[in-house]
């Protein structure tokens, strides 16, 4: 079963819409096999966000991203990585349609809410950045009919 990264934004706890969030995974049939609140550091920041160093917006993405606590998950299911950009939506909030995450709760780019692997080489180099082996738990899905 593939298995993805998300990271829901400063914005998302600061704004109380974390269960918001996390239950439209759910609700889709992914399953969250690890969970946990993070204070990024600014070495995690840049590491995370190394393919935009150079970029324009890389100064401001950088600190919204040290501006709270994020919330990091793995999620697991068929296709994962592009089940869950499918549900996030894309980058640009201009293009984000309702009934996405950024279509239905972000405004601005910078601010686009939730950060989801682009494929599952990023899902590993992102999952490695945030967790260790050990926090991640594997369990049986009995409801895996219903998915
Ligand atoms: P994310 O999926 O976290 O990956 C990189 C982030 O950079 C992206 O979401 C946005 O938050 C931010 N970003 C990308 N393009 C722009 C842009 N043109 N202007 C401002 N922020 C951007």
């Amino acid at each position: 079963m593939e298995r993805t990264f998300v990271m829901l934004k400063p914005g998302v706890l600061q704004r109380r819409i974390a269960g918001e969030v996390l239950s439209r995974f759910e609700r889709k049939g992914l399953k969250i096999i690890a969970l946990k609140i993070v204070r990024m550091d600014r070495a995690m920041a840049e590491a995370h966000y190394a393919e935009h160093k150079g970029k324009d917006f890389y100064e401001k993405l950088v600190d919204y991203t040290l501006s709270g606590p994020v919330v990091a998950m793995i999620l697991e299911g068929e296709d994962a990585v592009t089940a869950v950009r499918r549900m996030v939506g894309p980058t640009d909030v201009q293009n984000s349609q309702p009934g996405t995450i950024r279509g239905d709760f972000a405004y601005r780019t910078r601010l686009n809410i939730v950060h989801a692997s682009d494929s599952t080489a990023g899902a590993e180099r992102e999952t490695a950045l945030f967790f260790k082996p050990g926090e991640i738990v594997e369990w049986e899905d009995r409801n895996g009919q219903w998915y």
